[in-house]
């Protein structure tokens, strides 16, 4: 099979407009043509994130080292609350251990998330400078009521982050209206881009705890990276490491035509193809690990019910469709994640499902073709 359809949790699926942006060669960081490419790429995640007024920063690196630079905000012994659906969300934990700051995880069971009460209950028992939340955890697909809760402990703690690595460019986020204080995400996700850029914003307040003297490393130092950001929103080139330059035209590329359809129908379409997917596998009895009220737009956790999981994917990847490894510690090889983000389409969700349906017969579970595709096929002419 030379032909496959990438329906993983990231990287995802890349337009080749989106690709051939950063073909370039006789380009390098100073170079007066990239100085337009980061600016708007600067000002696209402004308009996915909502965040009229904050300050974006595009660095070169993953989701991960947005997280981790968060210790720019932080100074030794400062209090941050974790609240975790999963692998993701525990990341935080790890990242924080190795500095001197004082960190507590509340996790959920993976599909559930953490109830409002135990947060709240946390909160109460000692001021907390940082909350730390994972609007879609990778891990099982679980999407957080990141507007809901930011709502409620917005007055408890001095800085609300947001972890939108699996769902910026695909879920609602505005992060302006909602008062969260930092949001990051990175470019091999929704935004359908290659990996390399670690993308975030901060808010005039979170600008505000940046320092000299905080915990953060030289790499991850946003308070010297805000300055090469202001670089480029003047119109000025800007050096403190070297910026992942071919990538940043593929971004900005990715973010004229994520405009061109606009968030509003590009959450649409995410959801649409979302919901056919999990319609199918609802039809062939197949259990979804997340909880219904927390299905996300663009993670789905499918468990397999004693099939092999590296059998079973490597069926459906010879059959033309890639997905993922189930990697919650409490499931680990007893289910996959079908990645729906970026640039899916209602076929796309047809085709999985006609996958899965083969591979699910072919390991022993009998079901009668057509099932979930019907299932599938309604779910999307029902939604229109
Ligand atoms: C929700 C979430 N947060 C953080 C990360 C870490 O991002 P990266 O692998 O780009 O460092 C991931 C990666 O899958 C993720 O899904």
């Amino acid at each position: 099979m030379n032909r496959k359809l990438l329906m993983h949790v990231g990287p995802t699926i890349i337009d080749m407009d989106v690709l051939l942006a950063g073909v370039r060669n006789n380009t390098g960081f100073a170079s007066p043509e990239f100085i337009p490419a980061m600016k708007n790429s600067l000002d696209g995640l402004k308009y996915v994130m909502n965040a009229k007024n904050y300050q974006p920063f595009i660095l070169p690196g993953s989701g991960t080292l947005g997280m981790e630079s968060m210790t720019s905000l932080l100074k030794k012994n400062d209090n941050v609350l974790v609240i975790s659906s999963g692998v993701f969300g525990d990341r935080w934990k790890a990242i924080f251990n190795k500095y001197e700051v004082n960190c507590t995880l509340l996790r959920s069971e993976p599909g559930k998330i953490v109830s409002e009460d135990r947060i709240m209950e946390e909160l109460d028992k000692k001021h907390y400078k940082m909350v730390t939340m994972t609007q879609v955890e990778t891990s099982t697909g679980v999407r957080f009521p990141v507007k809901e809760i930011a709502k409620k402990i917005r007055d408890k703690t001095d800085l609300i982050v947001v972890d939108a690595v699996a769902s910026a460019g695909a879920e609602e986020l505005n992060v302006h209206d909602w008062d969260i204080d930092v949001c990051l995400t990175a470019s091999q996700k929704a935004l359908a881009t290659p990996p390399g850029a670690s993308l975030l914003v901060l808010s005039e307040n979170a600008l505000s705890y940046l320092s000299d003297d905080s915990l953060s490393g030289f790499y991850t130092d946003l308070n010297q990276w805000k300055n090469i950001m202001n670089n480029f929103e003047s119109n000025k080139s800007g050096y403190y490491t070297t910026l992942p330059v071919h990538l940043i035209f593929s971004l900005e590329k990715s973010f004229d035509l994520i405009k061109e359809e606009t968030m509003e129908n590009r959450i649409k379409r995410h959801k649409i193809v979302s919901g056919a997917i999990r319609s199918g596998l609802n039809a062939m009895d197949m259990d979804i690990m997340a909880y219904e009220k927390y299905y996300s737009n663009t993670v789905t956790a499918m468990m397999l019910n004693n099939i092999n999981m590296n059998e079973f994917l490597n069926y459906c990847l010879n059959n033309g469709i890639e997905m993922a490894t189930g990697i919650i510690p409490e499931y680990a090889g007893k289910y996959i994640r079908i990645g729906h983000m970026g640039w899916i389409n209602e076929n796309d969700a047809i085709s999985t499902i006609a996958v899965i349906e083969r591979a699910l017969n072919k390991f022993g579970k009998k079901i009668k073709y057509g099932t979930g595709i019907t299932a599938a096929q309604e779910y999307i002419e029902d939604f229109k």
